[in-house]
């Protein structure tokens, strides 16, 4: 998710699920072909199995652009068919290539020819008036016959015009018997169910009915979520780590990147959520939210915001 699962998200993210796949946020095949490819592309080893995101439509330029991430160690190359920002149109690229599948087709032929690793989809049900059951049919046939094997389909229609991208994620209902039709349709397709998800009890419900599920924003807004994933869908046998251990398992990391130059801010930012729902989470959000963007803050921080959560009022006094 853009300017959400960046590299540190993702370290953050791998602390509480070994197993789950990790995509990195969506990154365009010409930023990588003229950007800095090592700020871009570079992730840690221990973020492992990491998906590329790529959004793009010229499949000469998203072919080169796989081939680089292939090489930077992505497990997967994903393309981007689902995002309606009018940033993204102007490129011809997310949301709006759903009505051009011929297009997305030559460029997951084009990717496929140049990495080993599975090349997927991820798109909408549908945009605009191209919302039938026959328009996604069409679309998933096409671009199936090119080789994706994978789809993940956040179950709402997008509209090109008139909603914002939040409004899009939001305001077109929800239909998950469209994606499950469409599972029944292709049993030889991996079929990865997105959107509105925030239960490890509604991911059960889902996967009787689809092969995969993708959370967003309730796997960033309340990441211990994912803390239960090993256990729960990969069979792990060992108890999910405490929240505490999450954060200590982020001290060496933390102290690495802020010695490197790194702003502790850059973590931080994304763990606020990792208390949500336990009795002092706005505490430890605020404690992060206020020291953690200062110059010079360093790991410490993320340890006392941990023994405010965890309820050493020691610490709580001397915050206040
Ligand atoms: C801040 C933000 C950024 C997003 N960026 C991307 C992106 O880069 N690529 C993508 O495929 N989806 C992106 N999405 C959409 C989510 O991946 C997901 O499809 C959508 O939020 C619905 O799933 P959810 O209800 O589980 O959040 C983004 C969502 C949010 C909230």
């Amino acid at each position: 998710m853009m300017d959400w699962t960046d590299r540190h998200c993702r370290f953050f993210h791998r602390q509480l699920s070994a197993h789950a796949l990790l995509y990195t946020e969506m990154i365009t095949a010409e930023a990588i072909l003229r950007g800095k490819r090592d700020v871009l592309l570079g992730f840690s080893r221990e973020e492992h199995p990491v998906a590329l995101q790529l959004g793009g439509s010229d499949p000469t330029k998203l072919a080169e652009a796989a081939e680089i991430g292939e090489g930077y160690g992505y497990c997967e190359i994903n393309l981007n068919v689902g995002c309606p920002s009018d940033r993204v149109q102007e490129g011809r690229f997310g949301a709006c290539l759903m009505a051009e599948p011929d297009l997305v087709a030559r460029c997951v032929v084009a990717m496929r020819a140049r990495v080993r690793v599975p090349v997927t989809v991820k798109c909408r049900i549908g945009i605009d008036d191209q919302d039938g059951e026959a328009d996604l049919e069409r679309f998933v046939s096409a671009v199936a016959a090119a080789g994706c094997r994978t789809f993940i389909v956040h179950a709402r229609k997008a509209w090109l015009q008139g909603l914002s991208p939040k409004e899009n994620r939001e305001v077109p209902p929800l239909d998950y018997g469209r994606v499950y039709r469409l599972k029944a349709a292709h049993p030889e397709l991996e079929i990865v169910i997105n959107g509105g998800v925030a239960t490890l009890d509604d991911v059960d419900t889902h996967l009787a009915n689809v092969d995969g599920v993708a959370l967003g924003r309730a796997a960033y807004q309340n990441p211990y979520l994912i803390a239960d994933v090993d256990r729960r869908l990969f069979g792990a046998t060992v108890d999910p780590p405490a929240r505490r251990d999450v954060i200590e398992a982020l001290i060496p990391y933390t102290e690495k990147h802020v010695r490197s130059g790194g702003r502790l801010n850059n973590i931080a930012r994304h763990i606020l959520g990792l208390y949500h729902g336990r009795p002092r989470a706005r505490a430890f959000r605020r404690h992060l939210a206020e020291q953690a963007p200062r110059d010079g803050a360093g790991a410490g921080v993320l340890l006392q915001a941990m023994r405010i959560a965890e309820g050493d009022d020691a610490v709580l006094l001397a915050a206040e």
